[in-house]
């Protein structure tokens, strides 16, 4: 039918794989960035893992390429080098600590202000690197600044 044979190119094409390195690269250098369907991204290697999300920081645009990588309460985090927020490398949510002032001697607890930054899926295939865009229907905080890179980075070329 011709709705539907008018809509598919389109929708295969930026939901599609992007080769992004070769494995045993990116296990060297640990990170990466990549363009994905002009998306800038950062790919990570971190204890046998490897994760992607947007490349600029949700709260300003910070670059997390240049981040230090902490664990926090078991789950691996990016320390954006701009502001210090602290992001889950799995999920992509802002991670803050919350004081309840009505008990001064309780220690700080880690908590989630939900997903924040954009996290693509990465896979490998034959020592092939390949990222997967997430969703793009479901808005991410990190979406502004995606956009704002993408543009900038085209016109400044
Ligand atoms: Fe990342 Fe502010 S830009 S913490």
């Amino acid at each position: 039918d011709l709705h539907s044979s008018i809509e598919t190119p389109d929708k295969v094409k930026a939901d599609a794989p992007v080769y992004v390195g070769k494995e045993e690269d990116i296990k060297q250098s640990q990170r990466i960035t990549a363009s994905v369907h002009d998306r800038e991204v950062v790919v990570f290697y971190h204890d046998g893992k490897f994760y992607a999300m947007d490349r600029r920081c949700y709260h300003a645009g910070g670059p997390l390429h240049l981040g230090e990588i902490e664990d926090i309460n078991g789950q691996p985090c990016i320390i954006c080098p701009w502001h210090k927020y602290k992001i889950t490398l799995a999920t992509g949510e802002g991670l803050y600590q919350a004081i309840n002032p009505t008990e001064p001697s309780a220690t700080p607890k880690w908590r989630s202000k939900g997903i924040k930054q954009r996290t693509h899926k990465v896979t490998v295939d034959n020592g092939s690197v390949y990222v997967t865009p997430s969703d793009l229907s479901i808005i991410c905080d990190s979406d502004y600044y995606a956009d704002k890179y993408k543009k900038t980075g085209s016109s400044d070329m």
